[in-house]
């Protein structure tokens, strides 16, 4: 196994911390041959509590190498989250152009504010490395963007702004985007807002990032806004919505009208992209869980994982523009060689490590249910509901459910409105306490925490409207050991 398999529940090629909590990703940048990945994290619980930077690192986003903690809480407050980027040109003067730092931009929470009910206890602070990440200097001016009364304004994402040349940050202010810039990461302007009349607003918006995709078979490029949100997601609790739009340099703009989703399943949140990706490509990493819940879900030593790092893109299908993620194409090398089952129809598979596999197939169906099951008699359930053109995941007879009254209580639903007519792909990740499904290479993607009692080692077909169920190219990979 990529990481000993000792604990209940615990992921094998997700990334968790190696004891107690963690939520969002932070800081994600590549710098010289390695994928960081700082994470908000408290080392003395497993429940939330005063942030700091936790971080790893990785050569192929799979194999993680656990590092010392990088941030700590100082005199400004806690440290929430935000993003690192890589000043080439030394702008900030913190190192020299031979060796250029790593800047982490991050909220400062101060917490005594907050608790003496003042609305100006978030600030934004800066730190940085020049030895790549081991060893943080906190900048002695924070904070660098003080707060003129918003209570909920966090989150920095920092990007180098090809377009105006400038560092370009995204900041959230409640219920809209902010853009300031900067020359040197130290002194910021406010340059442009967007959001308060667009998109879904059950709940604050948290952790912004935005950048350009060519849209695949044509010239053009649109620029995507990923933010998150809680609570208000389609399915409860923590969501994350997308824009898509244009940025001239300093504003964005969508004329989209419908509310979007890059996930439409429970535990999917605060997911945000690399920085300095070295072949370009924008890959994203998400918190598989949702503040619903993710203080109860029945770990011991460590709460929650991150979802498998995917690749975004961009398709127009029927004339639509839509944001595709899926998994990144490194994660063959976790997977055994295929158990392949070529007969059509296949029905049922017993007797695999199921819980820890990758299952793909192909089929033409839109009325069938798929179940997982094993000894303890759990049942998972996902539902191919062609009627009402959705699927739809039932987790309440799977396993562990009532620690918490919201994670069984509805089934999740994914409309499929736009799917193409004929076969489409069906991609499933699971990793013991999670399930991903990927439909037609991740137009549709469901992401879920799961807490069978036992791995699930029988996967079965049932049809469910008028026609047989067909399902062909089943493959099932388990997971290298
Ligand atoms: C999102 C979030 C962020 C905040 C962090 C605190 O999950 O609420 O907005 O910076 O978590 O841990």
């Amino acid at each position: 196994a990529i990481l000993p398999n000792t604990e209940a529940y615990r992921p094998q090629y997700h990334f968790t911390p190696p004891e107690k909590w963690m939520n969002d990703p932070n800081g994600l940048v590549y710098h010289q041959g390695i994928y960081h990945l700082f994470y908000q994290y408290y080392p003395d619980d497993i429940v939330w509590g005063p942030m700091h930077w936790g971080h790893a690192t990785s050569k192929d986003l799979l194999h993680w190498e656990h590092k010392p903690i990088a941030l700590f809480p100082d005199k400004n407050g806690y440290i929430f989250s935000g993003s690192a980027v890589i000043d080439t040109e030394n702008t900030s003067g913190f190192g020299t152009k031979e060796n250029p730092p790593l800047v982490a931009i991050f909220t400062y929470h101060d917490i005594d504010g907050e608790k003496a009910g003042k609305t100006d206890f978030q600030t934004q602070g800066i730190a940085y490395s020049l030895d790549n990440g081991e060893t943080f200097t906190v900048y002695e001016g924070n904070p660098v963007i003080g707060n003129y009364g918003i209570k909920d304004f966090r989150d920095p994402k920092v990007f180098w702004n090809e377009k105006a040349s400038n560092w370009t940050m995204l900041l959230v202010a409640g219920d809209h985007l902010q853009i300031w810039q900067s020359d040197t990461l130290i002194s910021w302007k406010k340059v442009s807002e967007f959001g308060k009349n667009q998109g879904a607003h059950g709940g604050v918006w948290e952790c912004p990032d935005l950048f350009p995709l060519k849209v695949a078979g044509e010239a053009k490029e649109k620029w995507v806004l990923l933010i998150s949100i809680n609570p208000g997601a389609p399915n409860g609790g923590s969501g994350t919505q997308y824009f898509i739009g244009d940025f001239d340099g300093t504003t964005f703009t969508s004329t989209q009208e419908e509310d979007r989703w890059l996930d439409w399943g429970t535990d999917n949140y605060a997911g945000v992209t690399y920085n300095n990706t070295p072949d370009g490509k924008r890959i994203f990493i998400g918190w598989m869980s949702n503040w619903s819940y993710a203080r109860d879900t029945p770990t011991e030593k460590w709460r929650s994982a991150m979802t498998i790092p995917r690749e975004l893109s961009l398709e127009k299908i029927n004339e639509q523009y839509e944001l595709i993620n899926y998994p990144i194409t490194g994660l063959k090398k976790v997977l055994k060689s295929s158990n392949s089952f070529k007969a059509n129809p296949i029905y049922s598979v017993a007797g695999l490590n199921i819980s820890q596999s990758e299952i793909v197939f192909t089929t033409a169906s839109r009325d069938f249910e798929l179940s997982f099951t094993n000894q303890k008699e759990d049942r998972l359930k996902l539902l191919f509901d062609g009627a009402n053109k959705q699927v739809v995941l039932d987790r309440a007879t799977s396993g562990k459910t009532d620690f918490q009254e919201d994670f069984a209580k509805e089934n999740q639903l994914m409309p499929i409105k736009n799917l193409p007519e004929g076969a489409v792909e069906v991609r499933i990740l699971m990793d013991w306490s999670s399930i991903e499904v990927f439909i037609n290479k991740g137009q549709y993607v469901m992401t879920s925490q799961i807490f069978p009692n036992e791995h699930y080692t029988n996967l079965n077909f049932h049809q469910k409207g008028e026609e047989p169920v067909e399902v062909k190219k089943l493959e099932i990979r388990e997971i290298e050991s």
